[in-house]
């Protein structure tokens, strides 16, 4: 069964306190309703096509409803099970819940003990969490360019970044929209080890690099439960790994440092007791979270089908608008479908921004992935930036677009935003 929360209310929708004609013991007063004098045509509002939707399944309603009964929230049961769950999908010994992603890399990388201030090498298409994480966990983000077609780093952009500043001593790797990127060509590229790679799997549960699922690849792989993520709790996140060491200083480090079971102090039988014995953050996963993303991991894969189902339709609706260039796709692995990202060439006939604008006017919401973080004022004076600027990150930035994408997208609202696009090339002149 399948539910939308929070679906937006539709622009022109008012909620009616009444059905005209019903009674109300408790009557309210409608503002007067201006009716268009019979030669105005009234304005059909567009049915509005939201960029993303966070639907959160019955089964997880369900669980948490449980949980709350349960006389205990924070994290417990619920958590290990979804550690669990998460880390054999994936295909990796363990997984550690945390509160984020952006906590996630930020404790990978503190767990990998680099000297304080090590340079780790990073995209500088991205969203900035990582960025944050690296300075947090008290080093320098070196900021790579990317390759134009892919907006991801190649190794060409990742061996020019890494001999700009001397070497790197750490890699964070991105798979943009869910993309599949070779994150062992692009650590041989930057001459790091992959027991100094951390990925940033935010967009990237359900991607498969080659025949390697995203989580089994490099020593520790960070996934985001965001709202607006595949697997979506609201907030959350989880480290996976295969190195049972790292694991645990992950798991003492995500609750204030304090010895790694802290939370049984509670239960029948836990002592009092406790150590803090490494420097933490307050960064745990509540077992209402958990709940929810156990119940939404069990449908995660029908979901993911229909992701790409939707992708196919785009593909086809979009094929021939020219200027217009459709997603890649990778030759080996499998895409995550996170995002659905064109590319607006200057045969479009209107710029990108313009574009956006256009979108929304005819009830189309998109977004851009991502405003490169030289762009930004914090990430150009904190991170290393190469004299010589990153200009394919730059090209790139101006013409890319995210699409309406997630599970419950139908395809007459598929049909409603390719028509769009279309429509839009026509009054831009497209050539
Ligand atoms: C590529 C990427 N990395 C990291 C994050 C941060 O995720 P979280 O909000 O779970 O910290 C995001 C969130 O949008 C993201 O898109």
């Amino acid at each position: 069964m399948v539910e939308i929360a929070s679906r937006p209310a539709r622009p022109g929708h008012l909620a009616r306190p009444t059905r005209p004609g019903a009674l109300s013991a408790d009557p309210v007063t409608l503002p007067p309703v201006a009716v268009p004098p019979p030669h105005v045509t009234p304005h059909v509002a567009p049915h509005v096509v939201p960029f993303t939707r966070t639907r959160i399944c019955a089964e997880a309603r369900q669980a948490v409803a449980d949980v709350l009964e349960s006389g205990w929230v924070t994290s417990g049961q619920q958590v290990i099970e979804f550690e669990s769950e998460l880390a054999a999908y994936v295909g990796a010994d363990h997984g550690i819940a945390v509160s984020s992603c952006t906590a996630a890399i930020e404790l990978a990388l503190r767990a990998l003990e680099l000297p304080a201030g090590s340079k780790v090498l990073m995209s500088t298409v991205t969203f900035c969490g990582a960025a944050a994480a690296i300075r947090h966990a008290g080093h320098v983000p070196v900021l790579a360019d990317v390759d134009p077609v892919t907006a991801m780093p190649s190794c060409d952009t990742v061996a020019a970044a890494a001999a700009g500043c001397g070497g790197v001593d750490a890699l964070v790797v991105v798979h943009l929209t869910g993309l599949p990127t070779d994150v062992r060509a692009l650590a041989d590229a930057a001459g790091v080890d992959l027991a100094h790679v951390v990925e940033d799997a935010a967009h990237a549960l359900g991607t498969v690099v080659g025949d390697e699922p995203v989580g089994s690849i490099s020593r520790a792989t960070c996934f985001s439960f965001y709202a607006t993520k595949n697997l979506a709790i609201g907030e959350g996140g989880m480290v996976t790994t295969d190195d049972p060491e790292l694991a645990g200083r992950i798991r003492q480090a995500r609750l204030h440092g304090m010895s790694a079971d802290a939370w049984r102090r509670y239960l029948p039988g836990g002592g009092w007791r406790y150590d803090v014995a490494v420097d933490g953050l307050k960064a745990n996963m509540t077992d209402v979270q958990a709940a929810i993303g156990r119940a939404q991991l069990r449908r995660f894969d029908v979901d993911q089908g229909r992701r790409a189902a939707v992708a196919a339709r785009y593909d086809e609706g979009l094929s021939g608008i020219p200027g217009l260039r459709r997603p890649l796709r990778p030759l080996a692995g499998r895409h995550a479908w996170h995002l659905y990202t064109v590319r607006v060439e200057p045969a479009y006939g209107m710029g990108r921004d313009e574009l956006i604008d256009a979108l929304r006017a005819r009830g189309v919401m998109t977004s851009v992935h991502f405003i490169p973080l030289h762009h930004l004022t914090w990430f150009r004076d904190h991170c290393i930036v190469p004299a010589e600027g990153l200009p394919g990150a730059d090209r790139v930035f101006d013409r890319i677009l995210s699409l309406p994408m997630d599970a419950v997208l139908t395809d007459a609202e598929v049909d409603q935003v390719c028509a769009a696009l279309a429509e839009s090339a026509r009054r831009g002149g497209a050539r």
